[in-house]
């Protein structure tokens, strides 16, 4: 079964049928991928990869991984040379020949792999990537991990929310050093969310995800998108990327899970914070390059906003001594919201499955648009 949402096709079940190779474990690991695509709604290209000029059925491949993962990427590539290589020296020293990489891209590992057709990024981000210039110019199929990342980053958007609105980030400090102070948060800051508005900027993936966990919290949800206004029904308003503003004002909690672009770059400064309720909470997951962190500041520091939580910031990682750090209304986590005890399968389930596509020549998941840099 397919179906189309947003002028994408998403694939549903029909996957199952389309087994690496016989065997028993094959038609399991299939049934995760197809699991997995319909669950987070992953893309499919529109075309055949073989369709693609230079495409041609790869005889090496460059894996960052270990034996043991390798191993079991095979089945999905019977007759490829799977290389393992941990490490970006052991990377470098055989992409020569190498038709394709699968969890690295840099400008120095496409110098020397002059023969890459393919890169398949372990990351949702792909600005380090896309903008090496070799990927333009000899026209390399980008495919990320779009989507992926949304249910672990939901949780700890929602986390970090729940901290705020309980007043956890207040109690928690208290708690260290031994102090029950029943006073310490004014009971209009302790929340109840139902009713509440949480603006998200980037209805992708993660963005969807956190806005189904805040619907079910009883918030009302707006958003925005870069190139439709579609989104699911749990999702009062979806707007595009310049009605940012005029959507920011009624949000109780803003929540950033958007790509860094360039025209996301710096895209929550002085004038975005002023126009936030004083009440409000930032929380961003997207990356730490869309924030101006001085703006960021000094709004915190003017109670101009109520807090942030942040996994990402600029500079990454945050230095010793940094303001940020020691702002008693903010939360920081290093950049791990994408963590979780079930994160790594679910990464390697669809990367092998884009593997088994590209080898096969079929239409792939997640494919990077290289102009627009997500
Ligand atoms: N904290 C972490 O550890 C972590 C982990 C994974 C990812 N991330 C970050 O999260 C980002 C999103 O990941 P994802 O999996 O959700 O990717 P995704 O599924 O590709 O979603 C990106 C969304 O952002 C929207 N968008 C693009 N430009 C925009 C703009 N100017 N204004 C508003 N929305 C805009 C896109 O709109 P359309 O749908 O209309 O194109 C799309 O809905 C990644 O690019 C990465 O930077 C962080």
């Amino acid at each position: 079964m397919s179906y189309t949402r947003s002028g994408v096709t998403v694939l549903g079940g029909a996957l199952a049928a389309l087994l690496l190779q016989p065997g028993g474990s094959a038609v399991a690991q299939e049934t995760d991928a197809s699991r997995l695509i319909r669950q987070l709604e992953l893309r499919e290209a529109p075309a055949p990869v073989r369709d693609r000029p230079g495409w041609a059925p790869p005889q090496r491949i460059v894996v960052r991984a270990d034996e043991a993962r390798v191993a079991w990427l095979q089945s999905a590539a019977p007759g490829v040379e799977l290389i393992a290589a941990p490490s970006l020296a052991s990377a470098l020293a055989s992409v020569a020949e190498a038709d394709a990489l699968i969890g690295f891209c840099t400008a120095e590992l496409l110098a020397a792999g002059p023969r890459l057709r393919w890169i398949q990024l372990p990351s949702a981000g792909a600005e380090y990537c896309v903008r090496i210039p070799a990927v333009r110019e000899r026209d390399i199929l980008i495919t990320n991990a779009q989507r992926i990342y949304g249910p672990e980053i939901a949780e700890h958007v929602m986390a970090m929310m729940l901290a705020f609105t309980r007043g956890l980030y207040r109690y928690y400090p208290q708690q260290l050093e031994g102090r029950w102070n029943r006073g310490a948060v004014p009971q209009e800051q302790l929340w109840e969310l139902d009713g509440k508005t949480m603006l998200v900027v980037g209805l992708g993936g993660i963005g969807t995800q956190v806005a189904k966990r805040a619907h079910a919290l009883g918030m009302r949800v707006t958003a925005t998108r870069r190139s439709s206004r579609t989104g699911p029904e749990f999702v009062d308003y979806v707007g595009l990327a310049d009605e940012l503003n005029d959507l920011v004002g009624e949000a109780d909690v803003v929540v950033n899970a958007a790509p860094l672009t360039a025209e996301t770059t710096g895209m929550f400064d002085a004038a975005f914070f002023a126009r936030m309720k004083p009440t409000a909470y930032f929380i961003n997951v997207g990356r730490g390059r869309s924030v101006v962190t001085a703006d960021l500041v000094a709004a915190l520091e003017s109670g101009r906003i109520a807090g942030a939580g942040l996994d990402v910031t600029d500079p990454e990682p945050l230095p010793p001594g940094h303001r940020l750090w020691s702002l008693p209304n903010v939360i920081i986590t290093p950049h791990v919201a994408g963590g979780s005890d079930l994160r790594t399968e679910r990464l390697w389930t669809v990367i092998r499955e884009n593997l088994r596509r590209y080898v096969a020549g079929e239409r792939m998941l997640s494919v990077v648009d290289v102009e627009r840099g997500y």
